[in-house]
């Protein structure tokens, strides 16, 4: 070989040698399980619009980790489904490949059989009854429930109580709704409700209910202000009924593979900032509820508060269904959580 081919091969493999150490350093930095002096990317996924209480909350937490960190750990937030459906998400996280994802417990249902419990309808007396339990031990005890198929629960955001809105008439008793077809999450609690209502529930995901709704595949869907609101499913959907059916709380989820790779100082930053951000998703939660439900008014929205009494009644028989098993114990035991004063 002469000097000059001899150049020209060590420079390739110069060339080839900083390329795949650039590789490296890039996918050190994505996996989130850097050592101490390492940057840690964590990415969280969700499906609603930036401009969701959420969405603020995750924010919130973003900062408060870098924060915490000292800008050792970078939160990086996809918003609006942008890395896949909550299902989709929540699978990858299950893998270890997305760290973080911001998830309704109607869907967790799909990997952990004891969240369905948040999806019986009228479980909760009210708010306060709802917090207390998502504070205390059947609250924490929820978080680690899927565990086992590799996800770590952080903490519960608000999401309020969901109600039903149609597009072509108000829903005024559940009668009204015999015969709907209504659009629901990949949740069985959500479809046995609205089958239990005489309605055709249709698994749709979020990211596509606007279509849906337009295109008529669905007569209706349910959610609570802020979704209905953001997603702007009102330009369609006129006619909205607070019939507050359920109270499904979001949940914060971390990869547990990922988690358990992190060393006990990193766990603690993520905790203390998750923890930080629910009393300021809380609080920008109450504040755009009533905001919304004015705003929708104003686009021409009705909006029908009607006697939750039937409504009650005609689900009784999920109730019924559950006794016995282990969602009828933990509706028991949440039913006893009694007020302190
Ligand atoms: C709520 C919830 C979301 C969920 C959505 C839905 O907005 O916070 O996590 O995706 O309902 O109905 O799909």
């Amino acid at each position: 070989m002469d000097r000059r081919a001899f150049s020209f091969l060590s420079l390739g493999l110069l060339v080839g040698a900083f390329l795949a150490s650039l590789a490296y350093a890039y996918l050190w930095r994505n996996q989130s399980s850097g050592g101490p002096s390492d940057k840690l990317v964590l990415r969280l996924a969700h499906a609603m619009p930036p401009s969701s209480p959420s969405h603020l909350g995750m924010e919130f937490f973003a900062e408060k980790v870098a924060e915490l960190s000292g800008g050792k750990v970078e939160v990086q937030i996809f918003p609006s489904g942008q890395l896949g459906s909550q299902v989709d998400t929540i699978e990858q996280l299950q893998r270890g490949a997305l760290a973080m994802v911001k998830s309704s417990t109607g869907e967790l249902e799909m990997f952990a059989d004891e969240m369905t419990v948040f999806g019986i309808p009228y479980l909760f007396a009210d708010e306060e009854h709802y917090w207390r339990v998502l504070n205390g031990e059947i609250g924490e005890e929820m978080l680690q429930k899927a565990n086992d198929v590799g996800i770590h629960g952080l903490c519960y955001y608000d999401a309020g109580s969901r109600s039903f809105y149609t597009v072509n008439r108000q829903v005024r008793t559940p009668e009204d709704l015999r015969g709907m077809k209504i659009r629901v999450m990949s949740s069985p609690s959500a479809i046995a409700m609205v089958n239990q209502f005489g309605a055709s529930p249709t698994s749709i995901t979020f990211g596509e209910l606007y279509t849906a709704l337009q295109q008529g595949m669905v007569d209706g869907a349910e959610n609570n202000p802020p979704s209905v609101y953001d997603s702007r499913h009102w330009e369609i959907a006129k006619y909205y009924t607070l019939d507050e059916h359920t109270r499904l709380p979001d949940m914060l989820i971390f990869s547990q593979p990922l988690w358990e790779s992190l060393d006990p100082q990193t766990r603690q930053w993520i905790d203390e900032a998750a923890k930080e951000s629910v009393v300021y998703q809380r609080k920008v939660w109450n504040d755009y509820v009533q905001e919304c439900l004015d705003k929708m008014v104003d686009e021409g929205v009705q909006i029908y508060r009607p006697d939750k009494e039937p409504f009650k009644q005609a689900v009784q028989p999920i109730y019924e269904q559950q006794k016995g098993t282990a969602i009828g114990d933990l509706i028991e035991r949440i039913q006893a959580v009694e007020d302190p004063q």
